[in-house]
């Protein structure tokens, strides 16, 4: 897999952005073992390694911007899909991952 090198070209490794800071973020009290057993009262990295399958990561991950041209009875429309916060390619990882983007487009009568 491609990650680190993703990573290591982009502009998170210059910036001194590691993996974890985005893929364990502190939080506060998490419990590290079972909650009845022990509880932290410390600031603990996040061991759930959000990633591509986390809604909040992958809504994050991608900020997409439509034009919308209509000439006559044609439209066109143009999206862009900015990789925003990935810290590498998107999608990365696994080869066989990919981004399927879906446009909804209605036509409303005498507009
Ligand atoms: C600036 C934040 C950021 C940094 C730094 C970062 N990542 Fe990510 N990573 C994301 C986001 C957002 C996603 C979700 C988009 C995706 O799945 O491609 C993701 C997805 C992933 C995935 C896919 C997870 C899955 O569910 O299949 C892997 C693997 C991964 N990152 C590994 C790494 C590694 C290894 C590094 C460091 C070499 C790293 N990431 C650095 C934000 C980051």
């Amino acid at each position: 897999m491609s990650t680190y090198s993703e990573w290591k070209m982009g502009p998170y490794a210059e910036k001194g952005i590691q993996c974890q800071n985005c893929h364990m973020p502190e939080e506060f009290g998490t419990p590290i073992v079972n909650p009845e057993v022990a509880k932290t009262e410390h600031t603990v990295t996040a061991h759930k390694f959000q990633g591509g399958h986390t809604q909040i990561n992958i809504t994050k991950a991608a900020t997409l911007t439509q034009m919308l041209d209509k000439v006559d009875d044609s439209v066109s429309v143009v999206v862009y899909i900015t990789n925003s916060e990935a810290g590498h390619f998107l999608p990365t990882g696994i080869p066989s991952r990919r981004v399927i983007l879906t446009v909804n487009f209605w036509i409303l009568k005498g507009g």
